[in-house]
C-alpha cells in the first residue's frame, strides 16, 4: 500500500478503539426522588462571589435590575437553582446583619476579616439577596451567626425578613421597600462550628444548636406546619464520626423545644492534601485522575455518615445536606489568594457529575447539596470580568442535569469497567437513570476514560420507548476551559442515539457527560 494511502486510512479511523459498556434499565422500578434541592448554590461573600459577581449597583453601566447583573439573573434561571446558601461559610460567622439593610449611603464600610481583611460596603445585604433570590426563581438557605453573633440578633433578623405583623422588626423592612415578608426555605444554624465558626467541641455545639433552633423563628404564616422552614445543623468536615454520632444521639430524644431537619457535611476534592495545590489550567491526564479518583471519596464519606444517622433516625427524617462541596483547585497566579479564583475545565465538569450521581444514589438520605460557589470563587457555575460574563463547564453539566430535580431514581446496573493511569485506577464508566414527571426516562452516562470512547448498549425495560434524543459535553483536552475570548470551548452537542427492539445504542466521547432523554 502507498505510504499516503495508509497514512489516510490512519486519519479516519479512531485513534483508540471503542470498548463496549453494556447497562440495563428497569424503568418500571422506582427508587427515592432524586431532590431538586441536590442542585443548590453557594454565594458567600467572599471575593467576587457576590461584588461583581452578582451586585454592580444601581448606577453601574452594566445592565442590571436594582443593582443584580441582568446576565448572571438569565444564565441563573436556566439552571432552575433550587436554594442559595448565604452571606457563608467562614463569612457567615462575622456577619451582623443590621449592617447590611436600610438606604445604601447609610450602611457602614467595615471589614471581610474572613477573606483578604477589605473593605466590604455592604451594599449587598439581606433586601439585595432576597431580590437576586426572587430575580432567578430560587429559595433562600440564609446562615445564621453562631460563633460571634447572639440568638437574639439572629432571632431579630429572622423577625426583620419573615414577620407579617406589624412589629418594629417588619415595619423597618416595610420602610426599606419590602412590606410583604420573605420566605426563607432554610436556616443553616451555624457553619464549620468545629473550625472557623468559632472551633467548638460538638457538646458546646449542641448546646448552642438547641437555643438557636428553640429562639430563631420563621413568622411568614405561608411558612408554618408542613411548608415549615428547614433547620440544617452544623455538621461534619472530616470521615470522622463522633460529631454526627453527638447531634444525632441527642436528636433522637428531643422534645418539642428543638428540633432540626437536616445536618450539614462540608467536602471538598483537594487530592493533594491542604493547601489545594492542584493547577485549574495546564494540567494533564495525570492531575484529570488523581482528582477524579480524589471525588469518588465522596460515595464513602456519605456512607459513613449515613450509618451513624441510620442508627438514630431509622425513618430518616434528618437529611444529610452536603452544603459544601467541589474542586478546590491552587489559586490563579496574579489574583488575590484570598479571594479564591480559579478557572473551570472539562475535569471539573465530569468532577461535577460524579458527585451528582452520588447524591442521586444516596438520595434518600441527601437531600440538599450546594456547590461552592456560584460564581467567580472555587468550582464556579460562571466567571465574569468587568461587563464580561462566561459560563463554565460545571454550569452546562448543571444546565443538563436540570431534569433530574425532583425525578424518581431508577436503577442501572452495569459493568463500570476500568481505567488505569499511572497507578490510580478509576471507573470507566458512571450513569444514573431518573423518571420525570410526564414519564420520560433520563439517562447520563459519564465517560471517565480520557483517551477511549465507549460504545453504549443499554437495555431498557419496563417502558417502551418511542424517541431518544440527548447532549453531550466534552472537549479536546482534559483541560479545556471557557474564556471570555473564547466562550466555547466546552459547551453541551447534540448527540445521536439509536432505538432497536429495547435497546440504545451510542458512542460515548473520551472524557465526557451525556444526558439523554427517553421519550414513551
Ligand atoms: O467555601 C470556602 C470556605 O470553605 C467556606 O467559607 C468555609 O465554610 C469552608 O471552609
Amino acid at each position: 500500500m502507498h505510504p499516503r494511502i495508509a497514512l489516510l486510512l490512519l486519519a479516519t479511523l479512531p485513534l483508540v478503539a471503542a470498548e463496549t459498556a453494556h447497562l440495563s434499565i428497569d424503568a418500571s422500578k422506582a427508587g427515592a426522588k432524586i431532590d431538586r434541592n441536590l442542585f443548590g448554590q453557594f454565594a458567600e461573600n467572599l471575593g467576587h462571589g457576590l461584588y461583581e459577581g452578582i451586585w454592580v449597583g444601581p448606577d453601574s453601566p452594566i445592565p442590571n435590575t436594582r443593582g443584580i447583573r441582568n446576565d448572571v439573573v438569565a444564565a441563573l434561571r436556566a439552571l432552575k437553582v433550587p436554594n442559595v446558601r448565604w452571606p457563608g461559610g467562614c463569612f457567615g460567622d462575622e456577619y451582623y446583619w443590621r449592617k447590611g439593610i436600610g438606604p445604601a449611603a447609610q450602611r457602614p464600610a467595615t471589614l471581610n476579616s474572613a477573606w483578604g481583611g477589605v473593605v466590604d460596603a455592604n451594599s449587598f445585604g439581606t433586601d439585595e439577596f432576597m431580590d437576586f433570590i426572587q430575580q432567578i426563581g430560587s429559595q433562600a438557605y440564609v446562615s445564621i451567626n453562631v460563633a460571634s453573633g447572639t440568638p437574639r440578633e439572629a432571632a431579630e433578623w429572622l423577625e426583620y425578613m419573615t414577620a407579617a405583623q406589624p412589629t418594629a422588626l417588619a415595619k423597618e423592612r416595610a420602610a426599606n421597600g419590602h412590606p410583604d415578608p420573605y420566605s426563607v426555605g432554610f436556616l443553616g444554624i451555624g457553619n464549620e462550628s468545629w473550625g472557623c465558626g468559632g472551633n467548638m467541641t460538638a457538646d458546646y455545639y449542641l448546646s448552642q444548636l438547641k437555643i438557636y433552633s428553640h429562639f430563631v423563628r420563621n413568622d411568614n404564616p405561608s411558612q408554618q406546619g408542613p411548608h415549615r422552614m428547614l433547620k440544617i445543623a452544623v455538621g461534619p468536615g472530616t470521615p470522622e464520626t463522633e460529631w454526627t454520632e453527638t447531634i444525632m444521639k441527642a436528636w433522637q430524644h428531643h422534645d418539642w423545644s428543638w428540633n432540626i431537619d437536616g445536618l450539614s457535611l462540608h467536602w471538598y476534592t483537594v487530592p493533594n492534601g491542604w493547601p489545594p495545590s492542584t493547577p485549574s489550567t495546564g494540567f494533564g491526564v495525570q492531575d484529570y485522575a488523581k482528582s477524579l479518583k480524589s471525588t469518588l471519596f465522596m460515595d464513602e464519606l456519605l456512607r459513613k455518615q449515613e450509618a451513624v444517622m441510620d442508627k438514630y433516625d431509622a425513618q430518616q427524617k434528618v437529611a444529610l445536606v452536603v452544603d459544601e462541596w467541589g474542586a478546590w483547585h491552587a489559586a490563579l497566579g496574579g489574583t488575590n489568594p484570598s479571594f479564591l479564583v480559579q478557572q473551570n475545565s472539562l475535569r471539573d465538569a465530569i468532577l461535577a457529575s460524579l458527585n451528582l450521581n452520588i447524591f442521586a444514589r444516596h438520595a434518600d438520605r441527601v437531600r440538599m447539596a450546594n456547590i461552592a460557589q456560584m460564581i467567580n470563587v472555587l468550582q464556579a457555575m460562571i466567571l465574569t470580568s468587568s461587563e464580561k460574563m462566561v459560563l463554565t463547564p460545571t454550569y452546562y453539566a448543571y444546565r443538563m442535569y436540570v431534569p433530574f430535580q425532583d425525578a424518581t431514581f431508577v436503577p442501572v446496573a452495569f459493568d463500570a469497567g476500568a481505567y488505569a493511569q499511572g497507578g490510580v485506577s478509576l471507573p470507566r464508566v458512571d450513569a444514573i437513570a431518573a423518571r420525570d414527571a410526564s414519564g420520560k426516562l433520563w439517562l447520563e452516562i459519564t465517560n471517565l476514560d480520557p483517551e477511549a470512547p465507549i460504545d453504549l448498549d443499554a437495555e431498557i425495560a419496563g417502558m417502551a420507548v418511542k424517541a431518544a434524543k440527548g447532549e453531550v459535553l466534552t472537549a479536546s483536552a482534559v483541560d479545556s476551559v471557557n474564556t471570555f475570548a473564547s466562550p466555547h470551548a466546552v459547551v453541551p452537542k447534540p448527540v445521536s442515539a439509536n432505538l432497536k427492539g429495547g435497546r440504545l445504542a451510542l458512542t460515548l466521547a473520551p472524557k465526557s457527560v451525556t444526558v439523554i432523554s427517553l421519550e414513551p
